[in-house]
């Protein structure tokens, strides 16, 4: 219970292989980040950032939660925001949601499942806001997969909303911020296009966003 060797030993074994293939490769890292993407995605433990697109240590910044929110009275969001923008200048900002969400699952079959409901009562205002778009869909499978991509959208406009995303842009730096979704079974990203790189995108996102299905009553 003390001890986890196998974990201590395979990270011996990953240290003396990176630096067998570039010798330099930890001295240069340790004396300075300046990774490109901030990644806010789901912390699911099939979802692992760096490794699905294939980046290094060094080259991205991530913040991983249940079900990959975004809301503005979250501190340490808020805080990695901040700090990914203008302190290490990323100049993309990746919010990546995963099909299959056990926490959006939750929220669509309003499950109790205790303490966390509080944290997804965030993806609840989601399914409340887009309600008529997913009772238009027959299936859970679909309305499951459907409300995974909405919750995505949802944060990136979140995001975007943000002061320090607002604050960005206002002082014309180059920030875009992306939708993205991932696919357990291929293990492949789908970009959802809902990229915004400006406040007047973000209204239009917004817009068709709500307009993407009609409600079902209205078929
Ligand atoms: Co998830």
């Amino acid at each position: 219970m003390r001890l986890l060797s196998e974990l201590l030993a395979r990270n011996r074994a990953w240290s003396a292989e990176i630096a067998a293939a570039d010798p330099g490769f930890f001295t240069r890292l340790a004396e300075q980040q300046a990774p490109r993407y901030l990644w806010i995605g789901c912390g699911d433990s099939r979802v692992p950032a760096n490794q699905i697109v294939g980046l290094m240590p060094g080259e991205m910044f991530v913040h991983r939660n249940i079900a990959n929110v975004v809301v503005p009275s979250d501190l340490n969001c808020l805080s990695v925001l901040q700090y990914g923008i203008e302190v290490l200048g990323v100049h993309h900002l990746i919010i990546c949601g995963h099909y299959g969400c056990g926490g959006v699952l939750a929220v669509l079959r309003g499950e109790r499942l205790g303490l966390v409901d509080n944290w997804l009562c965030h993806v609840e205002t989601v399914r409340r806001r887009y309600r008529g778009q997913l009772a238009a869909l027959s299936t859970e499978a679909e309305r499951h997969a459907r409300l995974c991509e909405l919750n995505v959208v949802a944060q990136v406009l979140n995001a975007a909303r943000t002061t320090v995303v607002r604050d960005a842009w206002r002082q014309g730096r180059e920030l875009a911020v992306h939708g993205w979704i991932y696919a357990l079974r291929d293990g492949l990203l789908h970009d959802l296009e809902v990229t915004v790189t400006s406040e007047e995108e973000v209204a239009a996102v917004a817009e068709r966003v709500d307009l993407a299905t009609p409600p079902a009553d209205e078929r």
